[in-house]
């Protein structure tokens, strides 16, 4: 049996995200290039009647991909002090309250179908989702433009990822129609028109299914690097290197050189990128999604074995490019590719993937959908 609705109930749905290009760079303050993915999740909450009108809020969450019901009190609004699914919903509570957003109590129920571990941001969604709900609850006046830094803010200190700011912001800032260009640095967005059917084209998403083993330590090590990188350089960040040649002869180690040179052509490939898609230069823009892969392959090496046949076997079979998409080590491959080829494309990556022996890979086309959205009714 259902709970009856309770009055005063609202849903919010805020999406996964794939991003074109600009892989690393959030956390260098350079550029980035996500669209919002139809995947979404969906957070609804409610004011939780029957509670004492003193005394402390408390949070029930429950969600559809889980048999627990968790309980928050104020007690667990300490970084760590909830761990598990729970951990992403507990951090936003503890973000707002830090932002001085007057919580209510309140019981959270979540839904999603933005697959786990395939790098589409299923934790970002969700932080997105019940950020939205809750500020919506509250009643609060949070501009939209702040609320990325708040679930981010969840991830990195309640929850213990590293991550930059480019999922959050994705899940909450990005429109239909649009990819949403980032300026990290800023916080500035421009919705530049990404439409690739309209020129006969698709976006192919295909996921390796290789697990994320080990992707949080390499993360951390590769931001480690840079931040070192920039300090012996003598710059905030690396988005401030100018002179490529001349950092990279500044520097003595060759692993260093090679994820500089990753993080400011990647930052230039972004702009490059958005240039080309102003143009309607579609095959410029399959150039630079390759040019990005090898990147990532060669100088940054955040990309695994499925991966880089993936994007082979892509470009092989007609792809205008193709390149591993998120944080890397496994994940998703998009690749651009003319609508007439998209099954041609998809059986070579699968056949491929056969006579490799790895698991069989699955893919979607993904259309610029919309960011995080109040829902006309409750589900
Ligand atoms: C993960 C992180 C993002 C970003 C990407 C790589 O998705 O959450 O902040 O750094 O990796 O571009």
């Amino acid at each position: 049996m259902t709970a009856p609705v309770a009055a005063g109930a609202r849903a919010w749905a805020a999406p996964g995200r794939v991003n074109l290009i600009g892989e690393h760079t959030d956390y260098n303050d350079g550029f980035v290039l996500p669209i919002a993915l139809p995947q979404r999740t969906v957070a609804t909450v409610e004011p939780l009647s029957g509670e004492p009108l003193s005394g402390e809020p408390r949070w029930v969450v429950t969600s559809a991909g889980h048999p627990d019901t968790m309980v928050v009190t104020v007690a667990d609004l300490r970084p760590g002090g909830v761990t598990g699914w729970a951990a992403y919903v507990a951090g936003v509570i503890w973000a707002l309250r830090e932002a001085g957003v007057d919580v209510p109590a309140a019981r959270l129920s979540i839904e999603s179908d933005v697959p786990m571990g395939a790098g589409l941001s299923s934790s970002a969604a969700l932080e997105c989702a019940v950020l939205s709900a809750l500020c919506d609850l509250a009643g609060t006046d949070l501009p939209i433009a702040q609320r990325p830094a708040i679930a981010q803010r969840a991830e990195n200190i309640y929850v213990g990822v590293p991550c930059g700011i480019m999922d959050q912001t994705a899940s909450i800032r990005c429109q239909a129609g649009h990819a949403l260009f980032l300026d990290c640095r800023s916080g500035q967005v421009e919705q530049v028109p990404f439409d690739p059917a309209s020129a006969g084209l698709a976006l192919l998403v295909i996921d390796s299914r290789t697990p994320h083993q080990h992707t949080e330590n390499e993360y951390a090590q590769r931001r480690a690097a840079c931040e070192a990188a920039a300090a012996a350089l003598g710059v905030p960040a690396l988005r401030d290197v100018d002179d490529l040649d001349a950092a990279l002869a500044r520097l003595d180690d060759d692993v260093t050189r090679r994820r500089v040179r990753h993080v400011v052509t990647e930052n230039e490939r972004v702009l490059s990128t958005v240039e080309a898609l102003r143009a309607g230069d579609w095959p410029a823009v399959g150039r630079l999604f390759t040019a990005s892969h090898a990147s990532m392959r060669d100088d940054y090496e955040i990309t695994v074995p499925t991966v880089d046949l993936a994007v082979e076997v892509a470009l092989r079979a007609g792809a205008l490019g193709a390149r591993m998409t998120g944080g890397g080590f496994g994940g998703c491959v998009l690749a651009l590719v003319a609508e007439t080829a998209v099954e041609t494309v998809r059986s070579a990556v699968a056949e491929a993937y056969a006579a490799a022996g790895y698991a069989s890979p699955t893919s979607f086309e993904a259309r610029a959908s919309a960011g995080a959205h109040r829902l006309a009714s409750v589900p």
